[in-house]
């Protein structure tokens, strides 16, 4: 067949265009992104990368890891794993759970302490300023074992787990507007038989718990009806809301879903603290359990039955409330405590997300879809055809789903994220089970575009998604020589300042790293000492990390540059144990050890 001049005309423009992209990369300019321009072609199952080689992500995604008890850090658009933040679980790579503070932290908050710490994370939780993220903290919790974390954002790093009394299940949580408070639930009702203080009066099954942003814990609410699972706040700082989706207070199945409507508490935040202040509160297991019939306290809003996704949109006026047993979500107007409008989306919605055009993206379990509906349309009551703007299939069975800047005041409209619950035959199946997988839709266009369709670990949960640039103030911000005086209470040791003391049976070293060896080369300590060794990294280069792994006392931590670490081992085997470096540094990375010799 003949082109015609036309179709020839494109031909050899693409091809010019192609070969002059092909030559840019020759002399060394930046590759293009093939994806960026035009009328390219749309880059499905990652054929075409949408972030080329040497590129770099515009976004940051925070993914709770599920089962792997901590945080992944996800580029997007290239949906590329840039690290992972172990926040519930010992993991070497990060050193975590390998020195004293970390481990206390890990298992001091355990229900019972001798068992291996572990989570289960679902909502991580960015704090915000004027109800936009504000890049500082990420908050997260662990379902399992009733505790929330927090991790800093200089360094990424968990800085606080805490285990929540009276209540168990630990599943939604909530950031104030301002960071003021962090909000927790309980999911799991509690009878009299398994704590006995927690509802003596058999007024309430369970508490909502507030904290400050240290997660110390101010108070808690008092909830009549158990499982209470996800939490949102109101972009004014004014509430804090949860789904309550056993109003039933039922224990099987059956019971718990008998009655045709459940609800959604509101907290008035400033009535918490007005509580506080009166002494309308009597201590529960350590904590002021404010008094459940406290004036306006608490508005109950009666909503289809068994919601999940409280999402509220970004005007400030409403929440979405997904209907779950519902084809419907539900539109809470906010000053009202009422819903004003049922929308019919489709079968089994979860969650919703929101771009920055007034439309709703609903992602729907039973149908495997997202659907793009317009929030301003559906409210005028104008007919389904006309406020449904879009609809793509999503692989399969969607949970939760998340846009860039969802839950905020000011969404960016571009991405959208949608963590599938079942991949079935989009991969090659390994084992018994089946990989997870997720997907990436480009939504700034009129039609949700499908991006990328990949594999990931069990299990992509839920995702707060923000630009890159938020986050690099407070990653700057960081100071090894500052962290070391704050976490250790020491200063940074200098190049051929290694030293030992000795106080009674406690040995310290103060000691160095740098490519490559350590600033000892030979340490005697006595059988039954107690060894604490701070090493300081002599870096100044990034991206040289160094390690100091001590196997035989169950020691390994990574020293990023400038960084002071401390770790601490009784000296009960006596032996020499070589101390070695865990992280590729150097040409003579393996080269760098040093032994420890415990003597008789
Ligand atoms: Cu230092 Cu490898």
């Amino acid at each position: 067949m003949k082109l015609s001049s036309s179709k020839r005309l494109v031909a050899f423009l693409t091809a010019s265009a192609l070969l002059a992209g092909a030559l840019a990369g020759c002399t060394g300019a930046p590759p293009k992104n093939p994806a960026a321009a035009p009328g390219t072609p749309n880059a499905v199952n990652g054929r075409i990368p949408l972030v080329a080689p040497g590129e770099k992500d515009t976004h940051l995604g925070f993914w709770s890891s599920g089962p792997y008890g901590g945080v992944w850090v996800v580029g997007i658009p290239s949906m590329r794993i840039l690290r992972e933040i172990p926040v519930f679980e010992q993991r070497a790579a990060y050193g975590w759970g390998f020195d004293p503070a970390s481990r206390s932290m890990l298992q001091d908050t355990m229900p019972d302490k001798s068992r291996a710490s572990w989570g289960d994370t679902h909502h991580p939780m960015l704090s915000k300023t004027g109800g936009n993220y504000d890049g500082r903290f990420l908050y997260i919790n662990d379902l399992a074992n009733s505790r929330i974390a927090k991790i800093d954002l200089k360094l990424f790093k968990t800085v606080a787990i805490k285990r929540i009394p009276n209540i168990q299940g630990v599943h939604g949580i909530g950031v104030h507007a301002d960071t003021k408070y962090v909000f927790a639930t309980g999911e799991y009702e509690i009878p009299n038989a398994l704590n006995p203080n927690a509802n003596a009066d058999g007024k309430f099954k369970t508490a909502i718990t507030v904290l400050d942003q240290d997660l110390n814990v101010v108070a808690q609410v008092p909830v009549e009806y158990g499982n209470t699972d996800i939490m949102g706040t109101t972009l004014d700082g004014k509430y804090v809301y949860t789904t309550v989706y056993n109003v039933e207070n039922g224990t099987t199945l059956k019971d718990m879903v008998a009655s045709e409507k459940d609800a959604i508490m509101f907290i008035d935040v400033a009535k918490v603290d007005s509580a506080l202040a009166e002494g309308k509160f009597k201590e529960i297991g350590g904590v002021k359990m404010i008094d459940t019939d406290y004036p306006g306290l608490k508005t109950f809003v009666p909503v289809a039955k068994n919601p999940h996704g409280v999402d509220p949109e970004p005007s400030g006026k409403y929440i979405v409330v997904s209907g779950k047993l519902s084809p419907t979500v539900s539109v809470v107007d906010i000053a009202a405590m009422k819903v004003v409008r049922e929308v019919e989306v489709g079968a089994g919605p979860l969650h919703s997300s929101f771009d920055n055009k007034g439309n709703v993206f609903t992602g729907n379990f039973l149908d495997s879809n997202v659907v793009k509906w317009n929030l301003a349309d559906a409210l005028a009551g104008k007919p389904k055809e006309e406020y449904i703007r879009d609809m793509q299939p999503a692989h399969y069975s969607p949970g939760h789903m998340m846009a860039d800047g969802g839950g905020t005041k000011s969404p960016g409209g571009k991405w959208l994220v949608v963590p599938n619950k079942f991949s079935k035959d989009r991969f090659v199946n390994v084992g018994a089970d089946y990989p997870e997988n997720q997907q990436l839709f480009d939504i700034s266009g009129d039609k949700m575009r499908l991006i990328m369709d990949m594999p990931i670990l069990p299990e992509p949960h839920d995702i707060q998604i923000a630009p890159v640039e938020l986050f690099k103030d407070a990653i700057q911000a960081y100071d090894p020589a500052e962290a070391a005086k704050h976490e250790h209470n020491i200063e940074p040791t200098k190049e051929g300042e290694t030293r030992v003391e000795r106080d009674g049976n406690n040995v310290t070293v103060y000691t160095t790293a740098k490519r490559s060896e350590y600033g000892f080369k030979e340490l005697k300590v006595k059988k039954g000492d107690h060894v604490t060794v701070y090493v300081t990294s002599l870096e100044k280069t990034k991206d040289i990390t160094h390690g100091f792994a001590l196997p035989d006392y169950g020691i390994n931590k990574p020293i990023n540059p400038g960084e002071t670490i401390k770790v601490e081992f009784t000296a009960d085997k006596e032996g020499t144990y070589w101390a070695y470096c865990t992280w590729f540094c150097s040409a003579l990375h393996l080269e760098m050890r040093s032994r420890i010799i415990v003597e008789e």
